[in-house]
């Protein structure tokens, strides 16, 4: 099946590395594609597999991942997080490797107030060391619609996308010794926890259990990602329903342009541009153009 490996620039690296392929992609079908893993009854799939829900209460929140592990490609998720009093909750969506030197590429999405805006949280790990957290604000609310959260996992570069917009972009700098994920296969994780002791206002307010519990939606998952069999990895190209430019390339000028908006007007922490925190200079990946 070499052939499929010239369909897309993305599995192209992969392909040649990994010289296996077969393609995938999918969506829908929660029950095919991930396994509820802790929280008791507190995660559900209902909707014939169409529509996953997972909630905390005082006692417990709970989790799930994939059943599948990928190695590359563009993974697509619709949530819409917990609403109203949200304070003190902490809603995490990651692709993970497993082990003490595990990369790992995440949304965490940090509950507030009713009306008080949340912070989507993100970090990329590799080789087990994170500390490399954007934060910013939305600009929509985040619990009245489900809106899509996507990772795009290449060889060359991670972009984290909200609605299509990319809203950071983490570039392979393996050439000055930044790791870079691209070895290690990773599930889909998402949990739904207790975190007041720092999620809201650094701690400040905390979850208010009388609203318990609380409880965020995920729908329309797609995959258009290269599936790991334990030894190698399958890729090709499907249907690609929510294709932009950058999918298959660096961030075109709209790309580009998109990413800066959302920097100027939304972003609301970077670990690039915290000298107290890197007193002896911000790390290396920081000091290069950000695409
Ligand atoms: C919650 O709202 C406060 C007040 O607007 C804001 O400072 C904070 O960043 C918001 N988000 C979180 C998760 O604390």
């Amino acid at each position: 099946m070499a052939s499929s490996c010239n369909v897309v620039s993305m599995a192209l690296l992969a392909c040649l590395v990994l010289n296996s392929l077969v393609f995938v992609a999918h969506g829908g079908d929660f029950y095919q594609d991930f396994d509820l893993t802790w929280g008791d009854k507190r995660g559900k799939i209902f909707n014939g597999g169409k529509l996953l829900s997972l909630s905390l209460d005082r006692v417990s929140g709970s989790g799930f991942k994939s059943k599948k592990e990928y190695l590359f490609g563009r993974i697509d998720m619709q949530l819409k997080l917990v609403a109203g009093n949200s304070a003190g909750t902490v809603t995490a969506y990651y692709l993970s490797s497993q082990g003490p030197t595990h990369d790992e590429i995440d949304f965490e999405f940090l509950g507030n107030l009713s009306g008080d805006p949340y912070i989507l949280h993100t970090n990329v790990f590799t080789q087990g060391k994170g500390n490399r957290e954007q934060q910013f604000y939305l600009w929509f609310d985040p619990t009245r619609n489900f809106h899509t959260y996507s990772i795009i996992w290449k060889p060359q570069h991670i972009i984290f996308l909200v609605d299509n917009i990319p809203i950071r972009v983490f570039k392979n700098a393996e050439s000055i010794g930044v790791p870079f994920p691209k070895s290690q296969p990773m599930r889909i994780y998402s949990s739904l926890w207790n975190a007041d002791d720092w999620a809201t206002r650094g701690g400040l307010v905390k979850t208010d259990w009388a609203k318990a519990p609380f409880t965020a939606y995920y729908r329309n998952f797609i995959a258009n990602a290269c599936v790991w069999s334990g030894r190698s990895s399958s890729c090709a190209k499907t249907n690609s329903v929510s294709a932009g430019a950058w999918e298959t390339n660096e961030l075109d000028a709209p790309g580009r342009r998109r990413l800066r908006w959302v920097q100027k007007y939304f972003m609301i922490y970077n670990y690039c541009t915290d000298l107290k925190r890197f007193p002896q200079g911000v790390p290396p990946e920081c000091k290069r153009p950000r695409f």
